[in-house]
């Protein structure tokens, strides 16, 4: 396998990046622009690995969806009684959102098909999908779970009651989407307040959508409306130069038009905690609220993390570990369970590839436990990204601390949710 030579400085990290959009509301614009009648215009949106698994997927369904010029792109929607059965297995690529998202549309919309998935995608759970859909009249087969899932055209319930079970966006918008799809009058309560793109993005399709307390309504029989959809920068790609800003030395570094809707901005309060020097200047809201945020190199000092604040940067975990093996003092992760069934199993990642690294992090069954600071490799070490793009993106970062000598494995993986990041990467560490 190639090897990549990780980069290092001496000087810190300084100039400006403006991060790719947001995965979660990319994959979100291409599919209730599908579902809708009409022609959506989508403003920035990622384009990577995964929202290209959503796409591909959607033309399957019969969506026509093209590239513009000024970075635009046009979902010509059938509305969802125009989509229609594919005649071959959808894949999913490495993408746990197409899937699980996906899967309450086609379930929803009365269609059969068969989905299928890279070798990641297919050891993680689809059964937090499929169990309360199969309780709301979907039909199932798939391999204890996993996929290859099959989906069975079927009729859903009229008024359906669903409340999450695990903190997940995915499994929440699963259910909305299945239940907007059916045109059932449809109530999903989250405890956990996952990120809350879906009900955001939903009435600019002209979907009525009712929150109260904890619950989210969508009433019967609604049908979405082509529309413009502006995406912002995601604050979980944003998260690598935060913290790269803060733990190098003679670091300032400004991050550009990123989303800071108030249910993904975990890392910022974690990172404000532990100590870290950062300016957020709020800029103007289309919807989802966007900010300017700088940095500058920062001494960390230990936290703890856990609790409600977990779904709201549950992506950002594997960074904030590392941000914690540079402070001061012990850090405790807890609450995070949901590490393990992502793109690899993140405590189990993490952990053995920082601690390859020189740094001390024990890993618990709901987190870890941190011992900082640790003076990370000066000598050559090769890591491992594990295929996983969160933790390859991370080690990238642990090796501006180090003497230089760092080699990664997979540098490829970054394409899944960030593909110009080693190139952004150049530009803050020559800047
Ligand atoms: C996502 C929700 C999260 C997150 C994923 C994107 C979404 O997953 O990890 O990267 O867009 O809804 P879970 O909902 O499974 O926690």
């Amino acid at each position: 396998m190639k090897m990549k030579q990780l980069p290092t400085t001496a000087n810190g990290l300084h100039g400006s990046v403006v991060v790719p959009g947001d995965k979660s509301i990319s994959h979100r614009a291409m599919m209730f622009g599908a579902m809708a009648t009409g022609t959506t215009k989508v403003l920035r949106r990622l384009d990577s690995a995964d929202v290209s698994s959503t796409i591909s997927v959607l033309k399957s369904l019969g969506a026509k969806i093209t590239e513009k010029d000024n970075n635009i792109t046009e979902v010509v929607g059938t509305g969802v009684a125009g989509l229609k059965s594919p005649n071959q297995p959808l894949d999913m690529g490495n993408s746990g959102t197409s899937t699980r998202l996906l899967t309450g549309l086609i379930t929803g919309a009365g269609l059969n098909a068969t989905i299928t998935g890279d070798s990641s995608l297919s050891t993680r759970p689809m059964d937090r999908v499929t169990v309360p859909l199969s309780e709301i009249g979907g039909t199932f087969t798939s391999d204890h779970g996993h996929l290859p899932l099959t989906i069975e055209a079927s009729k859903l319930d009229t008024e359906i009651h669903q409340t999450l079970k695990v903190g997940s966006a995915q499994v929440k918008s699963a259910i909305l989407l299945a239940g907007l799809a059916a045109g059932s009058d449809t109530f999903v309560t989250d405890s956990f307040h996952t990120r809350n793109h879906t009900e955001q993005m939903l009435p600019k399709f002209g979907v009525k959508v009712e929150t109260s307390g904890d619950t989210i309504h969508i009433p019967a029989n609604q049908k979405l409306q082509a529309t413009e959809i502006e995406v912002p920068g995601d604050i979980s790609s944003a998260a690598y130069w935060l913290v790269a800003g803060l733990i190098t030395p003679n670091s300032k570094l400004t991050i550009k038009n990123v989303g800071v809707n108030p249910t993904r901005i975990g890392i910022i309060k974690v990172l404000q905690d532990m100590g870290g020097d950062i300016t957020i200047d709020t800029k103007t809201d289309f919807g989802e609220p966007i900010a300017d945020i700088t940095v500058k190199t920062s001494q960390l000092h230990g936290v703890e993390v856990g609790g409600d604040i977990i779904p709201s940067l549950i992506d950002e975990i594997p960074v904030i570990v590392l941000a914690a093996t540079q402070a001061t003092g012990k850090t405790v992760i807890k609450d995070a369970a949901e590490l393990k069934v992502k793109e690899t199993n993140r405590i189990d990642t993490v952990q053995e590839e920082l601690n390859k690294l020189g740094a001390n992090v024990i890993p618990t069954d709901d987190g870890f436990i941190i011992d900082g600071p640790a003076k990370l490799a000066s000598s050559g070490v090769h890591v491992s990204g594990h295929g996983d793009h969160r933790i390859a993106m991370m080690l990238s970062i642990a090796a501006l601390v180090t003497n230089g000598t760092i080699t990664l494995d997979d540098d490829e993986s970054v394409k899944i949710s960030y593909p110009t990041f080693f190139n952004n990467l150049e530009g803050l560490v020559k800047s």
